[in-house]
């Protein structure tokens, strides 16, 4: 599915923020990255997403090359992302923000992946009208992956989608994610709450410094003493 080989990534000429990232992704796999602030997460899906000004290496798609592509050609190999904050647009109604998700479809392939996000998130069906921007977390996050889904994505991006979110609420996210898996959509998650992450997950890297320095089933890594004592505070 997605392929990293040896990426390299700078904001500014010589700054190194990815250093040779190598990766792959299963198809129909939930993957975890992990990492302490900074280490580069952000970074990696702005590289996968044609997003970074400087960058190195090879980024590929179902053999589809992506490196030097433009972020819009990265969207139609079937990538979409839900950003750290959401980035749905507050001043128009759930449903615009939806259809928004879905710019590129015929009008009656939009209207029947808006019927299966409204029956996936019936939440966001009862509040059709209402502008995003009154929604709650939750169903802010609910309508930021509602609206990456309109596209029929084969891989979504998330960073942190826990955040600023109240536990019942995360588990609901997450156990959506085993769903969308089952949908045939690969998903690349980037996750604070470790252990929820790793709970959720195939498989999980963990990236230190720009470099990725362990790579194993996520159940692996969940039960990896060095890993509890570094992410989930317990030795
Ligand atoms: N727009 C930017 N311009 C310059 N440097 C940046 C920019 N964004 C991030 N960086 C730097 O790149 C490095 C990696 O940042 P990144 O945001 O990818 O980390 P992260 O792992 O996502 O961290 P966090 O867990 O805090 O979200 C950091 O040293 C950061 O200061
Ligand atoms: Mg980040």
């Amino acid at each position: 599915m997605l392929k990293l080989t040896d990426v390299t990534a700078a904001y500014t000429p010589g700054a190194m923020v990815l250093r040779g990232i190598t990766l792959s992704l299963e198809p129909n796999s939930i993957s975890a990255v992990v990492g302490s602030n900074g280490a580069g997460k952000t970074t990696m899906l702005r590289a996968i997403l044609g997003q970074m000004p400087f960058i190195g290496g090879a980024i590929s798609m179902a053999g589809r090359q992506l490196v030097g592509r433009r972020p819009h050609e990265v969207v139609s190999a079937g990538i979409r992302a839900v950003p750290e904050g959401r980035g749905t647009f507050p001043s128009l109604t759930v449903e615009e923000n939806l259809d928004l998700g879905g710019y590129t479809l015929s009008a009656d392939q939009r209207q029947r992946n808006k019927e299966r996000e409204f029956a996936r998130f019936p939440i966001l069906k009862d509040r059709r009208g209402q502008r995003a921007g009154m929604l709650s977390g939750g169903e802010q996050q609910m309508l930021a992956i509602g609206r990456a889904m309109m596209a029929d994505p084969r891989l979504l991006l998330l960073d942190e989608p826990s955040q600023g979110l109240a536990p019942i609420i995360v588990d609901q996210i997450f156990a959506l994610f085993a769903q969308l898996r089952s949908e045939n959509v690969t998903i690349l998650l980037v996750e604070q709450d470790v252990g929820r992450a790793l709970e959720v997950s195939d498989r999980a890297f963990v990236l230190e410094k720009g470099s990725i320095v362990r790579s194993d089933s996520a159940a692996v890594l969940l039960h990896d003493p060095s890993i509890r004592e570094a992410f989930l505070g317990i030795g």
